[in-house]
């Protein structure tokens, strides 16, 4: 059996543009790296500056930015790395598709904000612009977002603290033995 030390996996976190993927991500980073774990996220926007440069925002680019990242995360996870994924990842069929390729486990974690909570938050102003109709086939507003139907982990960053939800994910990581036991203790 794999040591807990050199266990990868995927963690395929999905949700609206605002609802606070990047930021549990780079909250969580440090906490695992502290358990001992190697991480590396890729985020959707500095996956679209680099690895995905010049794709728009059709169904079609989506799925081969999500597949692009999916293998990836997939180099990244089978040789002991916990590759966080941080992109909005809207239609189901895609992310199944990472699921069915990974070779390490693939968690996936939804971050539930509603929309009405993203668009108050509209940290980057865009939501504004999608409801101008400035910004076209902007998720949630003028473009689909499938929800994730059986999620490992769901959090709802709406009404939880930054830590709580944190707890949740670690604590779903404790449990499948991928960090070590007292992980979930260290989100506060
Ligand atoms: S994905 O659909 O391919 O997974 P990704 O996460 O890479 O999307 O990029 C989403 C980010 O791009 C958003 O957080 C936002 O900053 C920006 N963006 C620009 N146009 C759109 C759009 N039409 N829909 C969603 N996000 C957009």
């Amino acid at each position: 059996m794999t040591n807990v030390k050199d266990q990868g996996c995927i963690l395929w976190f999905t949700g609206l543009s605002g609802a606070g993927k990047s930021t549990l991500a780079e909250y969580l980073t440090p906490i695992l790296r502290e358990c001992g774990k190697k991480v590396e996220i890729l985020d959707g926007d500095e996956v679209r500056e680099n690895l995905s440069k010049g794709l728009g925002f059709s169904k079609e680019d989506r799925d081969t930015n999500i597949r692009r990242i999916g293998f990836v995360a997939d180099l990244l996870a089978r040789n002991g790395v916990i590759a966080i994924t941080a992109a909005i990842s809207p239609y189901r069929e895609i992310r199944d598709e990472n699921r069915k390729r990974s070779k390490a486990p693939f968690v996936e974690i939804y971050v539930e904000a509603p929309l009405a909570v993203v668009e108050e938050r509209d940290t980057k102003g865009l939501y504004k612009k999608a409801r101008a109709g400035i910004i076209k086939q902007f998720t949630g507003i003028s473009d689909p977002y499938e929800e994730p139907l059986h999620p490992e982990v769901t959090v709802h960053t709406g009404t939880e603290s930054i830590e709580e939800s944190a707890k949740k994910i670690l604590a779903y990581l404790e449990s499948k033995h991928i960090v070590p036991a007292g992980s979930a203790a260290k989100a506060h």
